[in-house]
């Protein structure tokens, strides 16, 4: 397959450094917003790079649950590969992109995990198969051998666990949250010429600065 003949143009937007908010979080929000309204289709849904001690990168789709006043945070499995390789590493990377928008947000930070209650939490907050699942796929990334084993694992939980009584919560299922140290917006532009903005964090002053960067 040859896809070189495939081009857009991109002319949504543009993006401006003396325009931008002092703080990140503010762009980020309102670019959440604007893809909500603009019906991304789970504009939260976010790529997470991350890379263990094998040097290895490797990448998948997680949902983002929330912005924080540091950065933003997903929920996992923490016995999975990328669990592993955030033991091992904690510096990882999340890129949105939303074609509607012709925009990417691109995330660098520091991964840690959330407070035990709070992951809690929120895992009794999801639907009650949900949680199910998530003991069923232990350890994630793991093989197995068969989905009828899979299957089997969830009736048998389903009978232990019966629609409306507690599921436990799993100690090897929570929260990470990244603390964002950089966090690129990304606006496509006509020629190729696009508008990026990098913002990067002081720890010392708590102060963020912004940079442009050719495209
Ligand atoms: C749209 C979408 C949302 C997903 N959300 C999550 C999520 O929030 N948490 C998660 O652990 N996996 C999520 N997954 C599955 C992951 O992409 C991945 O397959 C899984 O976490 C195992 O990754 P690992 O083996 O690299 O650890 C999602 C997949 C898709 C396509």
């Amino acid at each position: 397959m040859d896809f070189t003949d495939q081009r857009l143009s991109y002319e949504k937007g543009t993006l401006d450094q003396q325009s931008v908010p002092a703080s990140p979080f503010e762009l980020l929000k309102s670019w959440v917003n604007e893809a909500t309204d603009q019906q991304v289709k789970e504009p939260y849904a976010m790529s997470l790079a991350t890379c263990g001690a094998d040097q290895k990168p490797s990448v998948r789709i997680v949902l983002m649950r929330e912005i924080t006043d540091k950065g933003v945070v997903f929920y996992t499995n923490y016995d999975s590969a990328k669990g592993q390789d955030i033991a091992e590493n904690p510096n990882a990377e999340v890129l949105f992109f939303w074609h509607e928008l012709e925009r990417q947000i691109r995330i660098s930070g520091h991964v840690a995990k959330i407070d035990a209650d709070k992951s809690a939490q929120y895992f009794q907050k999801r639907p009650h198969d949900s949680q199910v699942g998530a003991w069923v796929s232990q350890p994630q990334s793991g093989v197995v051998a068969s989905r009828a084993l899979m299957e089997d694992k969830f009736e048998q939980l389903q009978n232990q666990y019966p629609q409306g009584e507690k599921v436990p919560t799993p100690a090897f299922w929570g929260g990470y949250e990244i603390t964002i140290n950089e966090i690129e917006f990304w606006q496509g532009r006509a020629n190729r010429v696009h508008d990026r903005i990098v913002y990067s964090h002081d720890a010392d002053s708590n102060d963020w600065t912004t940079k442009r960067l050719l495209p």
